[in-house]
């Protein structure tokens, strides 16, 4: 049954509520019932005690300047990224604990202690400040789940330098855009890794953005990551050489101001092009530390997993940034879920003594169809809290996930946030909140959220609306902090918020519970949350609609049992052109385009789209087609005779 479908009814009903064991409430975090009354009458000065888990180089004023916009968190302050997830450990006993511990994909395992870390990431400091990085230079990082990259985000971050992390699986077209987009002149990348036991060769990948670039990249590092030594042309430096070359240089962390760049990471809108999303250096830090805190409930002691890749913002939020602020071990891990066996995630657990682990529902399905043998091998009793992110989970998976991998003695948080809010914004607080398995939570304690009508009116109980935050949050990114009408210029048209004096509409629909829970729906937009990764429907349709052979394309989100959504594109072939050939030429466009995670789960050819009489594609009747849903009014279609061969045809597929 597709995910999507799982009985919404379920979800939206009051369904079952589970209390968090009293054990973990015993230790947590944040257990005060009172937080969310704290927060909401401290507002906005509650977000010091996030600010003041950081160390500041200079004392911030205020914790939020004025009662307008533009907003700014943590005014005054000055502060060093890479120094708040490094220096500070070092000097509070933390020196030899393990700060990073890889598993690669070949089965090797690499640790790093904090003063380790901290000793390759000043190294390689002062590698890039040898290059010729300075402060605010955009440093693009290409890489695979290896600890250079981590090393490389807090390298860049301790000389004020924003990194921009391209996903290792994109392909060159989609790191030749973010790297003109952002101007970034310095790329580090490797020679490539490996995908399913074969290798990947990035730096092919990389040479060829490279040429497609408007500009001069000024230096390019590869790390060694196949063991080839790949031969390097002039300006490109291995990553070897180099810390061999600043073997025990120190580099003094740059003070930043709060809301300094402290990096940027592209994602998909309803645009062709994906935009870059700017965080801060104090707000977003506070925020990411404060949620790994209160909500991931992660402590010093801790070893915690984050399954996502770095290349998307959880990986930056909740492998990096918030797990290394709060002194934890972080796990990164290379490989994939089911090599060399399916037990591989509870094998990890097991052996790494995991105690906290994040990961997404697409994960949990593909577990669930596995079957519970495989973590049932293994000891996974030192699992103290498990997460989810990246798109709504349907009550069968709560549940299986709670009973078979947390032994109901878990809670599962489910963390609704974005990109753009670049930390957990809804989600219950485990140690203060009961469960209530496919509803995130309410809007975490100090953040400000609604879902509202078109109108902008709250809705009633049961009923679904626009989820809207209201109030500024500490990790909102840089192009809210700077334009005061950031909502009027990026949203005009809807919902109506002229009653609220500063809203952002987050492009979800949910529906809200009597207890102020909130039950995401999904976007109304045009993004796919694909396995949850985010993709605009645009950016694949350009890529399709330059395949010769294609007259028209258009692409929606369709069903997929594992993946929760699923890539549909609906294509009209131009005359003479076969459609066994094209579907190869379109596999081959997205994956040039955009990458291999992009590639359609069904390519529906089809001689004409459904369009509206002024000539508009009609998107949602090709969803609901894809779905299988009753279709409704066609009343609006010039040529409603399309329908019935978009039927047979998307059966055909299934
Ligand atoms: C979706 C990932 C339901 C949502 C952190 C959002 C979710 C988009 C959840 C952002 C959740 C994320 N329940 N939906 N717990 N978490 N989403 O920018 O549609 O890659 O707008 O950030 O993922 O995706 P992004």
């Amino acid at each position: 049954m597709p995910a999507d479908d799982e009985d919404m009814e379920t979800r939206l009903s009051a369904g079952e509520v589970i209390e968090p064991p009293t054990s973990f409430v015993e230790q947590a975090n944040v257990s005060q019932q009172t937080v969310y009354e704290e927060f909401a009458t401290e507002w906005p000065e509650c977000w010091a005690r996030a600010g003041d888990r950081l160390d500041w180089e200079t004392e911030y004023e205020r914790v939020l300047n004025g009662g307008d916009p533009p907003y700014r968190w943590f005014e005054g302050g000055r502060l060093n990224a890479c120094y708040n997830c490094l220096d500070r450990h070092l000097g509070a006993g933390r020196k030899n604990k393990v700060a990073l511990k890889w598993e690669g994909r070949l089965g090797e395992s690499r640790s790093y202690t904090y003063l380790e870390l901290y000793r390759e990431v000043n190294e390689f400091a002062a590698a890039l400040r040898e290059l010729g990085v300075e402060e605010d230079d955009v440093v693009t990082l290409y890489m695979p789940m290896i600890p250079e990259l981590p090393i490389a985000m807090l390298a860049c971050a301790r000389i004020g330098a924003p990194h921009s992390v391209v996903f290792a699986g994109f392909a060159a077209d989609a790191l030749a855009m973010r790297m003109d987009s952002s101007g970034s002149q310095y790329l580090v990348t490797c020679d490539g890794y490996y995908r399913r036991g074969a290798p990947v060769h990035q730096k092919n990948k990389a040479d060829n953005a490279r040429i497609k670039l408007n500009h001069d990249v000024d230096a390019t590092v590869v790390v060694d990551r196949l063991g080839d030594d790949t031969p390097l042309d002039a300006n490109e430096y291995s990553y070897r050489d180099l810390l061999a070359a600043h073997r025990g240089a120190e580099v003094d962390p740059v003070p930043r101001d709060a809301d300094d760049m402290l990096f940027l990471i592209y994602t998909s809108g309803t645009t062709g092009e994906p935009t870059g999303v700017r965080h801060t250096t104090g707000g977003y830090l506070a925020h990411v530390l404060w949620t790994s805190h209160a909500v991931l409930d992660i402590k010093p002691e801790d070893t915690h997993w984050c399954s996502a890749d770095i290349g998307w913002i959880t990986g930056h939020s909740y492998i990096v940034y918030g797990p290394l602020a709060l002194g934890t071990t972080t796990m990164l891990y290379e490989g994939a879920p089911d090599h060399p066996e399916k037990d591989r995630v509870w094998e990890l657990i097991d052996r790494n003594a995991v105690d906290v682990f994040y990961t997404a529902p697409t994960a949990i399905r593909t577990f669930m169809k596995w079957g519970e043998e495989y973590p049932q091998q293994h000891d996974l009793s030192s699992l103290r809290l498990l997460g989810t992110v990246g798109e709504p989970i349907n009550p069968r998976a709560w549940k299986w996930y709670y009973k078979h991998i947390g032994n109901e003695s878990c809670p599962v948080v489910d963390t609704w946030w974005q990109t753009e809010t670049g930390g957990m914004v809804v989600s219950t607080v485990p140690g203060v909140d009961a469960m209530k398995p496919g509803s995130a939570g309410r809007p975490l304690p100090g953040i400000g959220a609604e879902v509202v009508d078109g109108q902008g009116n709250p809705v009633e109980p049961g009923e679904a609306g626009y989820l809207v935050l209201t109030k500024p949050w500490p990790g909102m990114p840089l192009a809210m902090v700077e334009a005061e009408d950031w909502f009027d210029s990026r949203r005009p048209s809807r919902p109506a918020l002229d009653d609220f004096d500063w809203a952002y509409f987050s492009e979800d629909s949910a529906a809200v519970d009597e207890d102020g829970y909130f039950t995401l729906l999904g976007r109304v937009d045009d993004v796919i949350n694909v396995a949850g990764h985010r993709f605009g429907t645009m950016e694949i349709e350009s890529a399709i609609a330059n395949v010769e052979g294609v007259a028209e394309a258009a692409v929606v989100s369709g069903p997929h049992d594992l993946k929760g959504q699923g890539v549909y594109a609906y294509v009209c072939t131009a005359d003479g052109y076969s459609e066994a050939e094209l579907r190869d030429h379109i596999d081959d466009a997205i994956e040039t385009a955009i990458g291999r995670i992009a590639v359609p789960d069904a390519v529906v050819f089809t001689p004409d789209l459904p369009k509206t009489r002024s000539g508009k594609i009609m998107r949602r009747l090709l969803e609901s087609v894809a779905r299988g849903e009753e279709l409704g009014d066609m009343s609006a279609l010039r040529n409603p005779e399309v329908v019935g061969e978009l039927e047979s045809a998307v059966e055909g597929e299934n």
